[in-house]
This record gives structure tokens, C-alpha cells and sequence, in this order.
């Protein structure tokens, strides 16, 4: 009787055990966390309900005491980082370093110091999002302090941190418009919106605020007439500029200004051939080929940094002290590959005639050129066409493999990478910039043309390009972390298998492939490292070494 009393309670406290156990456990998986993968990938729905609301970030107060900078605006990145923009009031004492972002929990996460906004002028710093407040929208923006522990008063309840999915992120102006670059509007391949469903506006007021018609938008885009005041009084001082979306009633988020007084074009003569690229810690790479492109005649190279945190300043710096027009542009947006390359036309039209478009990783040639004993600077002017209308030109890329090695080549990719596929793969241009289409269209590496222009395949017996692509593993591994396309998802998710920027073979896992050394080598290919050999090699009794390891 006892012994069946003790079984029954036994019984009962497990299933009661079980029962909570189960509760529990269905608690915490129904808690409204946002999915880890991507936070940011989901419409902007409720966080901006109303244009009072997306513009509530631009009521930080002014004055606050000494210990806390204002931070005037911050954005959410992938991966639970926060880009905050210090507002321009507030100088940054030297030892940087010493920020914190401080939350409304009163959660804290370190401040790095991440470069400068280029449209404004201002100091950035990355912070990550506190893993505490990532369970629930709206993410709250954090204010920057030196001291934490005795943080500022703060008067109002913090905003919603701004989304880099929704955002209008950077502008332009140009002797007759501003070109806005903007986030979340035609987010997808082939599908805009038509022009008269947005205007810009410009001024801190978004309901009141001047607004003038979008006359193009096109991917990121946006082009407006410029206002013919910006306000009551219109000192020349940059004013906030954004995009209202009318049927909506919503003017979006922006961390984009618009200077009324703009500077009068510059008056040197254009250089014929410039080169813009998209960097990530390309510092190790970016002599060789600077040297080598400026050798044969490209003139000032632009260079949009991704956030890079290798030595990428230091070696630009040497760059610059040995003569080279080389210049950095802080460009942290993500998947803004072709957004970057129609913000460098516009920025880049003054002073250049026709600009390349190449990656660090990539060089340019021609088999004419295989048997001259020294590089010229008419090189690669004479591949351009005069006259006749070409507004672009296209060269196709052969992609080479690790060719055997098992780490970056000290002498240079050229010298180290000397064996390819078979076939040519993809194509990279050089485009006229009075050519290009207002909407500034382009994709996979090349531009919409004007009417009345046309684009150019050069041909492989005139032009190629050597896509140093498959390098060695190390080298690979860390590039591959971080493509650049709009449109491709990242390598490591297991979507999108059949696109071509995957690599064969390689599947989504971060390991060395078995026998990478020896893939993507099916013809050795000498010519550029002979040539190049000869053009930029110097025998010194400490060993050989190449003219770019300056
Ligand atoms: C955060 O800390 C401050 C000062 O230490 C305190 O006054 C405040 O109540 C705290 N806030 C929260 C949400 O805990
Ligand atoms: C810059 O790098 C980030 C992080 O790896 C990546 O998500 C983003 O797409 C890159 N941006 C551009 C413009 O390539
Ligand atoms: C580099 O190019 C820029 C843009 O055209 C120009 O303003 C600058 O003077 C050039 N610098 C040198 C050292 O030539
Ligand atoms: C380079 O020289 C070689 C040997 O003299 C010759 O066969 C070849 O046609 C030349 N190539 C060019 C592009 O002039
Ligand atoms: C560059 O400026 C010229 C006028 O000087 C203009 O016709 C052309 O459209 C501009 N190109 C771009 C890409 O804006």
C-alpha cells in the first residue's frame, strides 16, 4: 500500500517535471527573438510608422556636459554592429579609444573608431548591439560617453536605431542636381519604382521641408533638380537631404547632406584614364598594382574602403610620397557594389576623362605589348577607340588558380599566380564618363550608355585581363568572407548554389578544400609575369625583388 502510495507521487512530480520542463522549453522558443541570420532582411514595417517618427533621430539635444559626445545618429549594420555618427560640434580628443556606446538598459559595448562620413565630414565609431537587446524591436540607439559609469542625463527616451536597409545613406551634387544613394526602395534586381512615386527633400523639417521632383531612379539612385532655396535663410550651409516615398506620406531615414555651395568645377585638364575600386584590406596587393596601372597610364586611382582594418592608409601614404594620385573614400555600406561605382562617376567626373573599372586583384594587358622592353603610359590610351562613338569598352578576364602556392607570393601576384582556366570568365570596362547614362545604370562591371554611344568587346588579342581570383588559401579564405555583389547572398549560406560568383567545388564551408593548391589550373599562362618581370625586376646583390616593394 506504502510502496504503491510512493510509486503513484513518484509518478506524479515526473510528469509534473516533464510538463514544465516542456512549458519552459516552449517559452523560450516562442520569445519574440529576432532570427540571428538576418535581422535586417525583413520590410521595414512598424519601426517607421509615420514621418515624425523615421525623423525623431535629429532631435539629440545640443549641449550636454563634456563627458559625452553627441552622437548625433546611428545606423545598425549586419552581424549587430552600429555605425555612429558623431556629430560635427564635438571635437574628438586623441585618445579615442576611450568611448563606450551606452544603451537605455544601461547595457555597454566598446567604441572602435571607424573613419570618416565623406558627404559630411564626420567622425564614425563601431559599437556592437548588447546580445540582450537583440531579442526585441525597436533596437534603441546608445549614446556615446566616455564614462559610463556616470552617464549623462538623458531627456528624452532614446530612438529607434536607423537600419542600413532603410536608409538614405549618401548625396551628390553636380552643377544641376543632387543624387541621392538610397537603401531599401527598388531592392531588387529589375524591379524600380517609378520616379514620380518619391521627390527629395531637403532641411531638417520633413513636413514643411523644400521638395524637389525625382527625375530618374534607377537600383540605389535617385536624381532631383536642386532646390532653388533650402529654406528661410539659405546661408550655403549643408542641410539634411532625403526621400520622401509619397503614397506613403514617409520621408525616410537619412544620414545624407546636400551643400548648396557647391564648388565650381575644377578647371585642370581631365586626366585621360583613372581607375576606381572597391577595397577590403587590399593594403598588401595595392602597390603592385598601382605601379603596374599607373606605368601604363592610368592617372589617379580611387580607391572606395570598405571598412578595411589592415594598413590600408599607411600604404596609400607611401603611395601619395612616391607620386601617386591615390585617394581613400570611406564607403562601409553593405552590397553597394553598384551604388559605389555610379557614386565614383559622378565624384570622379571632373577630373577624369574615361574611368577603369578593376579589382586590386586584376590586371590589365595587352598581347601587343608582350615584346616591349619597357612599360609606356600611351599603353592603354591606345586601346581606346577616338571617335566612332565607343563610350565603353570591355576586356575579358582569364581567373587564375593558387598555381601551387601555399601563401601570398612576396614578389607580387603576377610573379606568383601563373596558371588559369582554359576559358575566359566575365569582363571588366573602361567607361567614358560623358558617356553614361543619366540614371547611371550599371551592372556586373558595366555601365548603361547614352544614346548615340556604344559599348566595345576588345577583343582577347588586344586586351586581357588576369584575375588573380583562386589565390592561395589563406588569401582566398579571407576574400571570399566578404563578396561584394548586391545581389549575391554571402558564400557561406547554403542559397543560391547555381550562381556564378560561387566557386566550384567549394561548397559553404570555411575548410581548405582538398588539393586547393593545385585547382583551377588547366593552361600555365606566362606572358604578364614574364613581361612584367622585365618592365618592374631588379637584380640587387640581397636578392631579386620588383620595382613595387617600394
Ligand atoms: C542606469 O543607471 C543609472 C545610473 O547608474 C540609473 O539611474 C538608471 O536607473 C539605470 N537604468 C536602468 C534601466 O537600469
Ligand atoms: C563590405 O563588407 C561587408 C562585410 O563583410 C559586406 O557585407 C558588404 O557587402 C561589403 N560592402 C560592399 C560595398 O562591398
Ligand atoms: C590628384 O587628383 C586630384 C583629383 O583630380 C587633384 O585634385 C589633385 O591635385 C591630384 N594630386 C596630385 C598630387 O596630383
Ligand atoms: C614578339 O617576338 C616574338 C619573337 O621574336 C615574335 O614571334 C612575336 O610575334 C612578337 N610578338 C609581338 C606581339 O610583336
Ligand atoms: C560628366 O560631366 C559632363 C559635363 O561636363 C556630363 O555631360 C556628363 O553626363 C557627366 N557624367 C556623369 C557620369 O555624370
Amino acid at each position: 500500500m506504502m510502496a504503491q502510495k510512493v510509486r503513484t507521487t513518484f509518478i506524479a512530480i515526473v510528469v509534473l517535471i516533464v510538463f514544465l520542463a516542456s512549458v519552459y522549453h516552449y517559452l523560450v522558443r516562442h520569445q519574440p527573438v529576432i532570427s540571428a541570420q538576418d535581422p535586417l532582411l525583413s520590410p521595414p514595417g512598424p519601426l517607421y510608422p509615420n514621418p515624425k517618427y523615421a525623423i525623431r533621430h535629429e532631435d539629440a539635444p545640443n549641449h550636454e556636459s563634456n563627458s559625452r559626445v553627441n552622437s548625433a545618429v546611428s545606423i545598425l549594420l549586419p552581424a549587430w554592429e552600429i555605425l555612429v555618427v558623431v556629430s560635427t560640434e564635438t571635437p574628438l580628443p586623441l585618445d579615442s579609444n576611450a568611448y563606450t556606446c551606452l544603451f537605455p538598459n544601461n547595457d555597454t559595448s566598446p567604441a572602435r573608431p571607424a573613419g570618416i562620413l565623406p558627404s559630411l565630414d564626420r567622425n564614425l565609431f563601431k559599437c556592437d548591439l548588447p546580445v540582450r537587446l537583440r531579442r526585441r524591436l525597436p533596437f534603441p540607439q546608445p549614446i556615446l560617453t566616455k564614462s559610463p559609469e556616470n552617464p549623462p542625463e538623458i531627456k528624452s527616451p532614446a530612438s529607434a536605431l536607423l537600419r542600413w536597409n532603410f536608409l538614405v545613406y549618401d548625396s551628390l551634387t553636380t552643377e544641376n542636381d543632387v543624387i541621392l544613394f538610397v537603401k531599401g526602395v527598388n531592392n531588387r534586381q529589375g524591379i524600380h519604382r517609378e520616379p514620380s512615386e518619391f521627390r527629395c527633400v531637403f532641411g531638417d523639417d520633413a513636413i514643411h521641408g523644400v521638395r524637389t521632383a525625382v527625375k530618374s531612379s534607377l537600383q540605389e539612385v535617385f536624381r532631383c533638380p536642386r532646390p532653388e532655396r533650402t529654406g528661410p535663410v539659405d546661408d550655403g550651409e549643408p542641410v539634411k537631404v532625403s526621400l520622401e516615398i509619397s503614397d506613403q506620406k514617409l520621408v525616410m531615414p537619412s544620414v545624407a547632406y546636400y551643400t548648396p555651395a557647391r564648388k565650381i568645377a575644377l578647371q585642370e585638364p581631365k586626366s585621360p584614364i583613372c581607375a576606381c575600386t572597391l577595397v577590403y584590406n587590399a593594403a598588401k596587393f595595392l602597390k603592385e598594382w598601382v605601379v603596374y596601372h599607373s606605368e601604363i597610364g592610368v592617372q589617379k586611382f580611387f580607391l572606395y574602403d570598405n571598412d578595411s582594418d589592415d594598413d590600408l592608409e599607411k600604404v596609400v601614404t607611401e603611395l601619395v610620397d612616391h607620386g601617386y594620385n591615390v585617394s581613400t573614400l570611406f564607403w562601409p555600406w553593405p552590397k553597394t557594389q553598384e551604388a559605389g561605382f555610379s557614386h565614383c562617376a559622378i565624384h570622379a567626373n571632373d577630373s577624369c576623362a574615361w574611368m577603369m573599372y578593376m579589382d586590386v586583384d586584376e590586371f590589365i594587358y595587352s598581347p601587343n605589348w608582350l615584346n616591349s622592353s619597357t612599360p609606356s603610359d600611351q599603353m592603354l590610351p591606345s586601346l581606346l577607340p577616338t571617335g566612332n562613338h565607343v563610350g565603353q569598352v570591355i576586356m575579358n578576364c582569364y581567373e587564375f588558380g593558387p598555381s601551387n602556392q601555399k601563401s601570398h607570393p612576396v614578389l607580387g601576384v603576377t610573379q606568383g599566380y601563373n596558371c588559369r582556366n582554359r576559358v575566359e570568365n566575365r569582363h571588366k570596362s573602361i567607361v567614358l564618363l560623358n558617356a553614361i547614362d543619366a540614371s547611371l545604370l550599371n551592372v556586373i562591371h558595366h555601365f548603361k550608355v547614352r544614346e548615340g554611344y556604344r559599348t566595345k568587346n576588345l577583343g582577347m588579342d588586344h586586351a586581357v585581363v588576369n584575375h588573380y581570383k583562386f589565390q592561395a588559401w589563406e588569401e582566398f579564405k579571407t576574400k571570399f568572407r566578404r563578396r561584394v555583389s548586391a545581389y549575391v547572398v554571402d558564400w557561406t549560406q547554403a542559397v543560391n548554389l547555381d550562381s556564378k560568383d560561387r566557386t566550384p567545388g567549394l561548397g559553404y564551408a570555411a575548410v581548405e578544400p582538398k588539393g586547393w593548391a593545385e585547382k583551377f589550373c588547366e593552361v600555365y599562362d606566362n606572358r604578364l609575369r614574364d613581361m612584367t618581370r622585365r618592365w618592374f625586376g631588379m637584380e640587387a646583390p640581397s636578392g631579386n625583388h620588383m620595382a613595387w616593394q617600394i
